[in-house]
């Protein structure tokens, strides 16, 4: 898709009804992301999430995935040395993954190669490191400086050269998003990192507003979920106090 300048669609699910639906719909690549941790557990940040979790969600998600390539995060913690790395993305794809995601790039070359090195088709993370949002005192925006920049493409190319076939760009200035994009071979994914990238990923919740307490600057919704969950309740809870009947 890169080579025929065709953009590739990703989205985020994190349970059966979500994963079919986007499948359905005909997205590329679903992501059963570690921000569950954050729209669908109640967590502060993607910190707290495990691999138990993961590998709940990746099941019930896997279920309604036909036609789309599912990829599945490892949360923090799990992918320490490259063994444990290895360990972890073998659960994640018999859990029903057919790829896995770290965050990191030139720090965890020994950690990808060990999963690309077994098989295990791997798309990497730069940019913000949401699993390091406390060490990196919040998302900020990421390629600023000159130093920035250059580590990020030197990331991308120790991800490509490591045998990633993807890489997650996020929250990454745009110029330097498309220096890295027309650097490398494989496809980037952009989050929050314009428009040059050869492909984009939202977390669904954001897309369709169903996390309203909080939407980043980048998302413009297409859909006002949550507001559509608070009108069928209350019109439920009314028809119940007026009439008794469901
Ligand atoms: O966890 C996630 O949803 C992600 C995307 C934001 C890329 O990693």
């Amino acid at each position: 898709m890169k080579q025929r300048g065709e953009k590739i669609t990703a989205l985020t699910a994190y349970d059966y009804p979500t994963g079919r639906l986007l499948d359905e719909s005909g997205v590329d690549i679903i992501l059963v992301g570690d921000s569950v941790g954050m729209v669908v557990l109640g967590y502060q940040d993607t910190t707290n999430v495990t691999l138990g979790e993961m590998l709940h969600h990746t099941r019930a998600v896997a279920r309604g995935v036909k036609q789309a390539l599912l990829v599945a995060d490892m949360p923090i913690h799990t992918y320490e040395t490259p063994g444990q790395a290895m360990e972890t993305a073998t659960k994640l794809v018999d859990a029903g993954a057919q790829a896995v995601k770290l965050e990191g790039g030139v720090s965890h070359i020994a950690q990808i190669r060990a999963i690309t090195e077994a098989g295990i088709p791997f798309m990497a993370h730069i940019g913000m490191l949401p699993q390091s949002v406390r060490e990196q005192g919040g998302y900020r925006i990421k390629g600023r400086t000159q130093l920035e920049a250059e580590a990020l493409l030197a990331d991308a190319r120790a991800v490509e050269q490591a045998g990633a076939f993807s890489v997650v760009l996020e929250i990454v200035l745009a110029e330097v998003a498309k220096q890295i994009t027309n650097a490398i071979g494989i496809p980037t994914i952009g989050i929050g990192s314009g428009e040059y990238c050869d492909g984009q990923i939202l977390v669904t919740h954001d897309l369709i507003g169903l996390f309203p307490w909080f939407t980043p600057k980048f998302v413009s919704p297409e859909a006002r979920v949550a507001e559509e969950i608070r009108r069928a309740a209350r019109a439920f809870i009314e028809r119940i106090k007026r009439s008794g009947q469901a």
